[in-house]
């Protein structure tokens, strides 16, 4: 496996690769991998001929009172997990690689970015649409791949590579929970052994989604109104946003039908956990992959 800190390394690797005809699969990711990443390397492992693994914790996604600062990181445990699973070139590039001082262009996807995490988060997805299209432009992948878990950053992305004309196939992959259902974040480190018991609420706030629409519940407001209760039980819980919307325009709906994807945002003390799940497409998906 190899290790790329620059640019112009990454694309010396690219350049040789392609020349002989190999497939290549991006998993763009800020580090401090898990299962869930694990999953991504490992499937873009079996689709493609090489896998390039970014590991670049993104300053511009983060907001101001945001976690930049604590987030996480183990390079070394990173760069191990990246190999076991099949990766081929990992590129850990410094802020100062991807950044100039002067740097002042970015890349927004207007509409889809409004609500949900967009409106709590401003400017956290014109900074991963800026990223993202950065690493596509040095990597320039056939296909890069993302976690279902980030459902509104799926669907944002999937949208740019459609407006903007990237030759890049995205695909999407199953969240990854653990046994007891929470779904698996980087930032699940944050939570305390209490905080962490306090977590499951998400993932029973949406098994409780997925009942109710199993027994031709389809009104939007009556599940929500349900999530808000059950996720209202726990006291370490508070809520940021429960949405029900299309998974692909991210727009509301009142009624449950083809693929709709209900997403939430929940503070567990001060650590803020997103979960989602999608009903009524060819099949429900929450996956234990
Ligand atoms: O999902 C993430 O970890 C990040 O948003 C991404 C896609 C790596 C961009 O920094």
């Amino acid at each position: 496996m190899k290790i790329a800190s620059t640019i112009e390394e990454v694309r010396k690797y690219i350049i040789e690769w392609k020349k002989e005809g190999f497939s290549v699969g991006l998993v763009p990711t800020m580090g401090y991998l898990h299962e869930g990443h694990e999953s991504l390397i490992k499937k873009s492992a079996s689709d493609n001929d090489k896998t390039v693994v970014s590991v670049f914790l993104n300053p511009i996604q983060f907001g101001k009172n945001e976690d930049l600062d604590t987030y996480p990181s183990d390079i070394d445990r990173d760069l191990n997990k990246c190999k076991n699973c099949g990766a081929d070139l990992i590129f850990t590039p410094q802020v100062s690689e991807m950044y100039f001082n002067d740097f002042c262009t970015y890349v927004n996807v207007d509409n889809l970015t409004k609500g949900l995490c967009g409106a709590k988060r401003p400017g956290h997805f014109k900074g991963v649409c800026t990223i993202v299209s950065k690493l596509f432009n040095i990597v320039t992948p056939d296909k890069a791949y993302f976690g279902q878990k980030d459902a509104q950053q799926l669907a944002v992305i999937k949208r740019m590579v459609r407006d903007l004309n990237f030759n890049i196939k995205i695909i999407g992959c199953p969240i990854v929970r653990e046994e007891d259902g929470l779904a698996k974040s980087s930032r699940n480190s944050y939570l305390s052994s209490e905080e962490r018991k306090a977590s499951l609420i998400l993932y029973k706030s949406l098994m409780k989604a997925k009942k109710l629409f199993e027994k031709n519940e389809f009104d939007s407001n009556k599940i929500k109104q349900n999530i808000i209760e059950v996720i209202n039980t726990e006291p370490l819980a508070k809520i940021d946003y429960v949405e029900i919307v299309d998974n692909t325009s991210l727009k509301p709906v009142n009624e449950i039908k083809n693929s709709t994807l209900i997403a939430l945002a929940v503070y567990i003390g001060k650590t803020r956990l997103i979960d989602n799940i999608i009903l009524g497409g060819k099949k429900n998906e929450l996956a234990h992959a």
